[in-house]
């Protein structure tokens, strides 16, 4: 079996769909459920005995032994994570203590279940870490794309945080010899993202004839990925990723965030004409600025695309397509993920704007 974390979060739960759906091997899914973390985006899976939900911190180094110990999974894949870039430039701190500490403390764990194996199981375990673009920093309009050799330059907390976390995992392979992989991704959008994020968010303010808010001059950059494409490069990567490797993910699919954002009113004036302002465009609302924000991510793929076959299936139209279709199809789990918690930050990012 497989022990995932942050299961519960956007890609976790994709990841751990897609899995469920594709193969009988069992997986244990360790969420702390933070505001991020939803049960509903399981929901499809509940009661399937192949998946053990277990709610707990990826830093709790008892509780963690004791899932080590009992289910021995052959592999472990790590997307537990803060991960919302605003949400750590107004409060840091929970970055740090899941990103670095809660790292540390998870590998720690690791290490131990995995110094003590013997044999092919030893030889065969895996820890593949989930990490992202940002922490190489950012482009300039002309500048290639970043490579697994491009040096790291985080400029926000959470990317950071993450650039923090990602060379603990290779210091423990380069002094421990643990068998690490590292994934870094760029921009993931698809089902079940928490919408602070910008795709889910305009999504859910357009039909709700609310403001969309851009930041800036909506110019920056970001290279979009549909989840499930994302879902199996991580796969690809643990079952033929070299231990020790990074691999980029990308499907280049440069997009600024205005194209982004007309793109999908586009798509629900046709596909949603009742909303109560149309055409939707007009909800578009420039407003101040991310501080420290990133203008360009691109991602150069070429080396998981080489070494093990990987390819998106997706490309932003037909991804963005379905995403639209599948927010549009399921009101519910929208109107779900707005709880207070979720109220009480769009008050305080956005403010008056909101
Ligand atoms: P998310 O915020 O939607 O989900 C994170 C999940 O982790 C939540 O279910 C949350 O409850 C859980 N979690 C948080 N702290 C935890 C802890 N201490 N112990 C156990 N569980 C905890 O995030 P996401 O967008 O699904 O991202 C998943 C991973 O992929 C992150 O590591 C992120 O850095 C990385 N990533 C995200 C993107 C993207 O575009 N969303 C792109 C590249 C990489
Ligand atoms: O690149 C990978 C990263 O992508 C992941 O590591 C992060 O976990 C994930 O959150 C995402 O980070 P971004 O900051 O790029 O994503 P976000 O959806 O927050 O913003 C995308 C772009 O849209 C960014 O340039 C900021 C802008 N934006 C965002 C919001 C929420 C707006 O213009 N308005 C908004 O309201």
């Amino acid at each position: 079996m497989i022990l995932v974390t942050g299961g519960a979060g956007f890609i976790g739960a994709n990841f751990v769909l897609d899995w469920l759906a594709d193969c009988d091997e069992p997986v244990i899914n360790l969420d702390k459920l933070t505001y991020a973390g939803n049960l509903h985006n399981l929901a499809s899976v509940e009661g399937v005995a192949r998946h053990l939900f277990v709610q707990g911190d990826i830093g709790d180094r008892a509780l963690v032994a004791g899932l080590l110990a009992k289910h021995r999974p052959r592999a472990v894949i790590n997307f537990a994570a803060e991960s919302h870039v605003d949400r750590s430039i107004h409060g840091p701190e929970d970055f740090i203590q899941t990103n670095v500490v809660g790292t540390f403390h998870f590998l720690e764990e690791i290490r131990a279940y995995w110094n003590a194996m013997e044999g092919m199981e030893k030889a065969e375990f895996r820890f593949l870490h989930v990490s992202t673009d940002e922490v190489y920093g950012s482009l300039g309009p002309h500048d290639d794309a970043f490579t697994e050799t491009t040096a790291y330059a985080p400029n926000s907390p959470y990317s950071a945080s993450k650039a923090a976390s990602d060379h603990l995992v290779r210091a423990y392979h380069h002094t421990y010899g643990l068998p690490v992989l590292t994934t870094n991704c760029s921009n993931n959008y698809g089902p079940y993202q928490f919408p602070e994020k910008l795709i889910p968010l305009v999504m859910m303010n357009a039909v709700a004839g609310k403001p969309l808010p851009i930041y800036g001059d909506g110019l920056n950059v970001r290279d979009w990925l549909y989840v499930g494409d994302h879902c199996s490069a991580i796969r690809a990567v643990l079952s033929a990723g070299q231990a020790g490797e990074v691999y980029n993910i990308g499907g280049r699919n440069e997009k600024t965030n205005i194209d982004v954002v007309k793109t999908i009113c586009t798509m629900l004036d046709a596909l949603h004409p009742a909303s109560p302002v149309t055409p939707h465009e007009k909800l578009i609302t420039y407003v101040k600025d991310r501080a420290g924000h990133d203008r360009r991510y691109a991602i150069d793929a070429r080396k998981i695309e080489r070494e093990l076959g990987w390819r998106p299936q997706e490309t932003f139209e037909t991804g963005i397509r379905k995403t639209v279709a599948w927010y549009l199809a399921n009101p519910d789990w929208v109107a779900n993920v707005a709880t207070g918690e979720y109220r009480h930050w769009v008050e305080k990012q956005y403010g008056s704007q909101a």
